[in-house]
């Protein structure tokens, strides 16, 4: 039983931009949920925190994907009294290459792990962050939800019902104690598939390429500080603001050429 003390849920947390979430949460004195598919990875990661951090770490092991996995999480939280204040829905997955070249059973458990488990993880934990003086909601997205890829173009869709969800649902409570913030990085560092897939794009990714580290500090930084949409990185950012001024026919026509290395992944 954990008390009334203030949790930070992270999903997604025992690697990549999730575990950098977390350490970064850590170093401000947050306490922790953090959830993954695997709890041996889940462990190293709290034994990681837990020798630099004087914070609560609570580790919860689960495929967020199956029927009443965020269901069984929210009833742990009541029954262990995590009082949760800041979600970080961070969880998600992807894949390149021709629409029809990608599996259904892939598209499906994307369009769950994306975008089901991230409506319902904010469904369900909603009424707690509002029984908090002041809480909040970071939404992982992507730049992809404003550039849409081609050769990307479900996990592009999944990013960019992210991105709207979070700015409609930001308004909706902007008279609330719950602030909704949504972070659109641009390529990520995280594991060696990632290398690959941005060492396939040459010099121009690296331009924008970032560490989760960097992303992480970024991040919270700006959802505490309540900001809507966050775009980590100057040459993000400015990528993002100069492509809103340029046709969308033309956009669709240069992402293309860019992403066709994916296009026989
Ligand atoms: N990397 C990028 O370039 C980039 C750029 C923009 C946005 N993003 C977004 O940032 C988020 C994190 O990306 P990442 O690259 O850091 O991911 P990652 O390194 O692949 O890490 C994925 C994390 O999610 C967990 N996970 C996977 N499937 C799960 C499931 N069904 N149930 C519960 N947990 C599950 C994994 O747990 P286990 O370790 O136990 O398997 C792991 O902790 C994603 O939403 C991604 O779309 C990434």
């Amino acid at each position: 039983m954990y008390g009334n003390e203030n949790f930070t849920l992270i999903t997604g947390a025992s690697m990549g931009i999730g575990k950098a979430f977390a350490f970064e949460c850590a170093s401000r004195g947050m306490n922790l949920l953090l959830i993954a598919l695997q709890e041996p990875r889940l462990e190293e990661t709290k034994e990681d925190i837990c020798s630099k951090y004087p914070v609560e770490v609570v580790t919860y092991g689960a495929d967020l994907t199956e029927p009443s996995a965020v269901t069984a999480l929210f009833q742990y939280c009541l029954q262990q009294k995590i009082k949760v204040n800041i979600l970080i829905n961070n969880v998600g997955m992807g894949a390149g290459g021709r629409f029809e070249n990608i599996s259904p059973d892939f598209y499906l458990q994307m369009l769950n792990l994306n975008n089901q488990v991230m409506t319902m993880m904010t469904y369900y934990f909603l009424p707690m962050l509002k029984e908090s003086s002041s809480a909040y909601i970071l939404n992982m997205s992507s730049m992809e939800a404003t550039l849409p890829l081609p050769y990307k173009s479900v996990y592009t869709g999944t990013k960019n019902f992210i991105y709207a969800f979070s700015l409609a649902l930001r308004e909706e409570l902007a008279r609330s104690n719950v602030k909704v913030s949504v972070v659109c990085p641009g390529p990520v560092l995280t594991n060696p598939d990632g290398l690959k897939r941005i060492n396939s794009h040459g010099k121009r990714a690296k331009l924008i390429m970032l560490m989760p580290e960097e992303v992480a500090k970024i991040g919270i930084k700006n959802l505490l500080q309540g900001k809507g949409v966050i775009v980590p990185g100057k040459v993000s950012w400015t990528i993002v603001k100069l492509m809103k001024f340029c046709p969308t026919s033309l956009k669709m026509k240069m992402l293309e050429r860019v992403f066709r290395v994916y296009r026989d992944h």
